[in-house]
Formats: C-alpha cells, structure tokens, sequence
C-alpha cells in the first residue's frame, strides 16, 4: 500500500476554502513552495470541487479526482474515480500519494493517513469549507518552520509534517 500523506493549508479558524476557491485572495507563495517540494512526482487525489477551483493544485505525475457523477469531462492527467478507496486501489504500487481535499477526502483520509502536512495561516478567514477536528496525539510533528510576514509569506504560518506514531 502506498503511504497516504494529506497535503492542506488552514486559517485560525480552520477554514480551508471560501466560495469555490481559497480562503484568503491568492495563494501563498511559501506554502506552494513546499507542496511542490514534498509532492513532486507523487500522484495527487483531490475532490471534483477542488479539480474546479481556479487556484487548483496538480501533479504532473498524475491526478485522481473523486465524483459521482458520470463520465465527466477532464483535462489532460486527471481520471475521475468513484471515491478515495478507488483512488487508493489504483496507487497502491507508489511509494506516496497525495490527498490534497477538499472537506470530505480529508474527513475520510484523516482516519487513514500516514503523514499529514499542514499549513496553518494564524489569522481568522471567512469560509465555508474546513479542515475536520483531529485527534492530535495519534501524530508527532516532524517539522515545523514559523514564517514571520514577508513577500513570501502575507500572513504569519507554520508549516508543519506530522508523522502517525
Ligand atoms: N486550503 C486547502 O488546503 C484546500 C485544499 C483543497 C481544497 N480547498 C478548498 O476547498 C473547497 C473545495 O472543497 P469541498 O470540500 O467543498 O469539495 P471537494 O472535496 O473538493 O469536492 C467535493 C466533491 O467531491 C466528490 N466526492 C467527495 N467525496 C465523495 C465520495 N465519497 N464519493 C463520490 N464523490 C465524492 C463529489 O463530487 P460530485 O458532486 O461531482 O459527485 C463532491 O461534490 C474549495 O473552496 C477549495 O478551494 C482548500
């Protein structure tokens, strides 16, 4: 089986999205950085709301996207999948594959990942749409690096990796 990492970024408020889209304006230059550094050539699954989402997140090794609907128009690497434990079957050969959300993948994958790495922004953001309560102390955090406000960086965050003890 392949390791199951969640990949997300969440306010104060635990806000991952806000209207189809992120919860603040634009996406965080340092943040990206580091989703495209700890997910290269690893397969991403991700919820049809966030394939729609303007500021969608891809890999170019190869993407899974979750729907009930049928026969859905897709771009070039992306396949539409039925649901998570679909898209797990068909990577259960690599080494790592990504959950990059939304709301329901994370609920259900949070129970089964093995690595979860989380931005947290430390401001409060309007949403709709938010990172599920978890219970902690199943992780130790591996890393942690606090960005203070810069370009890179518009709001104070840490970045973390917890790992499933
Ligand atoms: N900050 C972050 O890290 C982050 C990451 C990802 C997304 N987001 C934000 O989160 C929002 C989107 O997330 P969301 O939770 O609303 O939607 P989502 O999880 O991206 O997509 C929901 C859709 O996925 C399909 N789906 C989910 N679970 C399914 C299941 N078990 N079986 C079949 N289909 C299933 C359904 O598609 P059908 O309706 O087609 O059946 C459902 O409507 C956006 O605002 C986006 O910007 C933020």
């Amino acid at each position: 089986m392949a390791k199951i990492s969640i990949i997300a970024a969440m306010s104060q408020n635990r806000a991952i999205g806000n209207q189809g889209s992120l919860p603040w304006p634009e996406p965080i230059p340092a943040d990206w950085e580091h989703l495209e550094k700890v997910s290269k050539g690893k397969k991403m699954i991700m919820g049809r709301k966030s394939y729609e989402d303007k500021h969608r997140v891809s890999s170019k090794a190869g993407n899974y996207v979750v729907s009930s609907q049928s026969n859905l128009e897709l771009d070039e690497g992306f396949q539409q999948v039925g649901s998570l434990k679909e898209a797990l079957e068909l990577t259960r050969k690599q080494k790592e594959v990504f959950v990059i959300g939304g709301n329901s993948l994370f609920e259900e994958a949070i129970l089964l990942c093995d690595n979860l790495y989380l931005t947290e922004v430390q401001e409060n953001f309007e949403g709709d749409t938010f990172f599920p309560e978890f219970d902690s102390s199943a992780f130790k955090t591996e890393y942690a690096i606090n960005f203070a406000v810069s370009d890179e960086s518009p709001y104070p965050m840490v970045i973390k990796k917890m790992v499933r003890v």
